[in-house]
């Protein structure tokens, strides 16, 4: 019984971790993707496993997006899933709204001739003319497909609102929307036991993310219906997801966090 309960000890050190991150989430995330020194199975970013069997296990689904569009990776990050995609599509431009994301994953990225990177806030009123213009810049004009991983539970309501109006354009009336999010369905407080914190030691890399990030939320079927109404988006697709970590508990295999995955096209008018 008391064994249930111990994993509450963790709370004070979980706020006076966190209690350090920048309360505004870009510079939060600036800062974080400033202070990698290194990234994949071996580094310091929680959801980087370093590996392609995550992406592996979407290439069903997204073998409904059109492959002659290109495809643009909103919440880049080091670029580990654009750089996968650019395996798969004509063309992958990965977009971050954090200046030292954009950096690492162009540098990351320097041998992928088909993939490229720029800033953007995609929750920003001109994040549409932002994405044609990084398309334009790569040498790509008109329609895309789109690619978001563990984005949007980490916004809030309104910013999952504004990012999902501002994808209508972007992938018009022959690109899709894929997105698979993290839906853990405990507290806080479960969601860093199920990544092996306990009040004596937490996992390096989901240290840094306490350190310097805002909470996360959880996206399911729910969030998604709010986020992409039925109004503006056809649903061709949902289920759930393994969301891949950093390997934490064994340094030969990844953790896995639940989450949820789905495929949307824009409604066209009539
Ligand atoms: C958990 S990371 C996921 C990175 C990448 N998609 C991956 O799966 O490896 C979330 C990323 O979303 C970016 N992000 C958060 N809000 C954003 C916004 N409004 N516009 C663009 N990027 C954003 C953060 O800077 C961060 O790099």
């Amino acid at each position: 019984m008391f064994s249930a309960f111990r994993k509450y000890l963790l709370i004070p050190r979980l706020i006076r971790l966190s209690s350090a991150a920048p309360k505004d989430p870009r510079t939060a995330w600036d800062q974080y993707w400033g202070n990698i020194r290194s990234t994949g199975a071996t580094g310091d970013v929680l959801w980087d496993s370093g590996s392609d069997h995550e992406l592996n296990g979407y290439l069903p689904t997204l073998a409904h997006l059109d492959p002659a569009l290109p495809v643009v990776d909103v919440g880049c990050g080091n670029g580990s899933f654009t750089r996968l995609l650019a395996q798969h599509f004509p063309l992958a431009v990965g977009l971050d709204y954090s200046a030292n994301a954009v950096d690492r994953a162009r540098l990351e990225s320097a041998d992928v001739t088909t993939a490229s990177f720029a800033v953007c806030d995609m929750t920003a009123p001109d994040a549409a003319q932002t994405v044609a213009a990084a398309l334009k810049e790569a040498g790509w004009t008109g329609e895309a497909n789109v690619f978001i991983r563990g984005v949007l539970h980490v916004l809030d309501l309104n910013g999952r609102s504004a990012l999902a109006v501002n994808l209508l354009p972007v992938v018009g009336t022959r690109g899709g929307v894929f997105l698979a999010e993290t839906n853990f369905p405990g507290t806080p407080v479960d969601y860093v036991s199920h990544l092996g914190a306990t009040r004596k030691s937490i996992p390096a890399p989901l240290e840094w993310a306490i350190r310097g990030l805002p909470m996360p939320g959880r996206f399911g079927a729910a969030q998604r219906a709010k986020a992409f109404p039925t109004a503006d988006w056809n649903l061709v697709e949902e289920g759930s997801a393994s969301i891949e970590t950093r390997p934490l508990s064994n340094p030969s295999a990844s953790d896995v966090i639940p989450g949820y995955y789905a495929l949307l096209r824009a409604r066209q008018p009539g």
